[in-house]
């Protein structure tokens, strides 16, 4: 597709003397009201190079490039160019596009085939998988998709919190007080009673802690009775994982965990050694960060066993010389602000100079609108029950409004998952906010089920039209047909989604595209009801269809970005 910028820089280059064309395609804007134009192009900058007021200079460069047949009209307000494109050619332009490449429309190949690892989800096993994973597991697929759209070679990882002394608490427990049936039939609810458990009888007997102890000591050094339990318990949890997974149509390509870097540590703490990074503090090692206004960091500690930042660290080498990564990312919540800061300092501190290739993506807290979460007290909101009732509630929304579907399980799912989903990436992933179900499930509102509900809008819009209407639209439309204002304006939505995607993954921020599809439903909508699409004229019916198909792939493609499906019936 033709860039627009590019081409007013171009033009507007041949008339301005002083300025490079890239310092152009910078300085033009994109009015946020359209009576101002298309774009603008602002010449304060130019005073002083010309000498002249800068009114009079937007004067003189708007008769200078008004006949040019990219434009309808230019206009100068003030200081200002302001440049209305030709609605024809650009609807001509757009349209085709968006139709001939459908399901890929938004798709680049800027990340060349670059490796990007997403390491996202990353639940601790035998701990319930609540609310608050819904965060880094939603948000790390969407830029997981983002990038893989983008034409990265991406990798998914989750990073299972699979190791610690944790483990020598629960299995001390379950020999004590367990029982196989509780642990298959409830894995984490009873491996989370058994931690409690624990530290209940530890408090009376604090010998059980020398114990736990020593059984983690037995795991970390391979004792297979200890190892067979802890392998157990890690599966048994991971099925519970996966069902929530398998909902939102989740996989990983690796679930390689912290126990899977636990016999990789020595070299790493040889190699601080080695270079004179460690220092011995109380029997324990640890790395002095004040040069970087960061608190020390903890390696070993005086007992000998690693810890969750030495794994990080054999990780992220591990990564590198496994996958020789481009960019290594992280989707954890922002309370490991420090713990990531102090990781990536080390990395460099060692020497290796892909240290900042390593990005820490972080994100607020969510909370329910009752205030539970915490998940001391037993008051933990499971995910699975949040997407279960999501889906019931879909459904008996769906059978409310009479809507037309054949499979209403299908769509209730779809739908409702989908609109949890929506509601996790709509706000900057580091704002904290508030889950309200009203919010969630709105069928009116800016909300996952709105813009699902515009696509299968769409997609009835097609199949009234007829297969031999939309074969048509696809070869080729009289552009003259979409040029209104509504039809204008979601014409414009439909081009920058292609950019709108690029910043998203440049900056680790599916919301941008949620808000981006939020715009273009509004303006399909406004489209819809301002005109009448399904005309008697045959070359009117023909173009305004080809805009709905247009509009539909645009929809479809940010949904799918956000990890959603796109019903064609709701
Ligand atoms: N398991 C950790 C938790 O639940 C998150 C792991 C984040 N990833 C990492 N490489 N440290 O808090």
């Amino acid at each position: 597709m033709i860039s627009y910028k590019e081409q007013i820089a171009q033009i507007l280059s041949a008339q301005i003397e002083g300025l490079e064309k890239e310092e152009i395609v910078n300085m033009i804007e994109t009015p946020a009201d359209s009576k101002m134009g298309d774009y603008a192009f602002p010449c304060f900058k130019l005073a002083k190079i010309l000498r002249k007021a800068p009114p009079m200079i937007a004067k003189n460069i708007a008769e200078a490039v008004s006949d040019n047949d990219i434009f309808d009209k230019v206009e100068n307000v003030n200081a200002y160019v302001n440049m209305f494109i030709s609605k024809e050619a650009f609807a001509r332009e757009v349209v085709t596009e968006a139709v001939a490449k459908g399901d890929d429309y938004g798709r680049s190949d800027i990340g060349q085939g670059r490796k990007v690892i997403v390491e996202y989800s990353s639940p601790n096993i035998a701990k319930p998988f609540h609310i608050g994973h819904i965060r880094s597991t939603v948000i790390g697929n969407s830029i997981y998709k983002i990038y893989d759209f983008l034409g990265y070679d991406t990798m998914r990882i989750n990073h299972l919190g699979d190791y610690g002394t944790q483990f020598g608490k629960m299995i001390c427990a379950y020999r004590r007080w367990g029982n196989k049936e509780d642990v298959i039939n409830a894995p984490i609810q009873t491996l989370l009673s058994y931690y409690t458990k624990f530290h209940e009888e530890a408090e009376k007997d604090p010998s059980l802690e020398d114990e736990a102890r020593a059984i983690f000591t037995k795991l970390e050094h391979g004792e297979p009775e200890e190892v067979e339990l802890w392998q157990w318990f890690r599966e048994e949890s991971l099925k519970e994982f996966n069902r929530v997974y398998d909902m939102l149509g989740i996989t990983f390509d690796s679930y390689n965990g912290e126990s899977f870097y636990s016999d990789k540590m020595p070299r790493f703490v040889k190699e601080l050694e080695d270079k004179g990074i460690l220092e011995e503090d109380d029997g324990a090692q640890i790395v002095r960060l004040d040069d970087y206004n960061l608190p020390p960091a903890l390696i070993t500690k005086s007992d000998g066993s690693t810890l969750y930042i030495t794994r990080d660290i054999a990780a992220a080498v591990y990564r590198k010389e496994t996958y020789d990564f481009y960019k290594n990312i992280y989707v954890v919540a922002s309370q490991q602000n420090l713990h990531f800061q102090q990781w990536i300092q080390i990395i460099e501190m060692l020497g290796y100079e892909w240290a900042r290739d390593c990005v820490h993506v972080p994100f607020g807290l969510v909370s329910m609108e009752d205030g539970t979460m915490s998940t001391r007290q037993g008051r933990v909101i499971f995910l699975e029950d949040v997407l279960n009732r999501a889906v019931e509630q879909t459904k008996q929304i769906i059978i409310d409004k009479n809507v037309n579907t054949e499979n209403i399980d299908e769509t209730a799912k779809e739908v409702g998952i989908g609109a949890v989903v929506f509601n996790e990436l709509s706000n900057y992933r580091i704002k904290d906010y508030v889950f309200s179900w009203d919010k969630v499930l709105n069928f009116e509102g800016e909300t996952g089920p709105y813009v699902q509900y515009t696509h299968a809008r769409a997609c009835s819009i097609m199949r009234k039209a007829g297969d031999d209407i939309v074969t048509k639209a696809a070869s080729g439309f009289d552009p003259k047909y979409i040029t209104g204002d509504a039809a204008h304006e979601l014409i414009k939505l439909i081009y920058t989604l292609p950019d709108v995607i690029l910043e998203a993954g440049e900056k680790y921020e599916p919301s941008i595209v949620t808000r981006h599809i939020v715009d273009i439903a509004q303006a399909f909508n406004k489209f819809y009801h301002d005109e009448h699409i399904l005309v008697d004229n045959e070359d009117e019916k023909i173009a305004k269809v080809a805009l709905v198909m247009a509009a539909k792939a645009a929809i479809k493609n940010g949904l799918g970005l956000l990890g959603m499906k796109a019903p064609e019936k709701m």
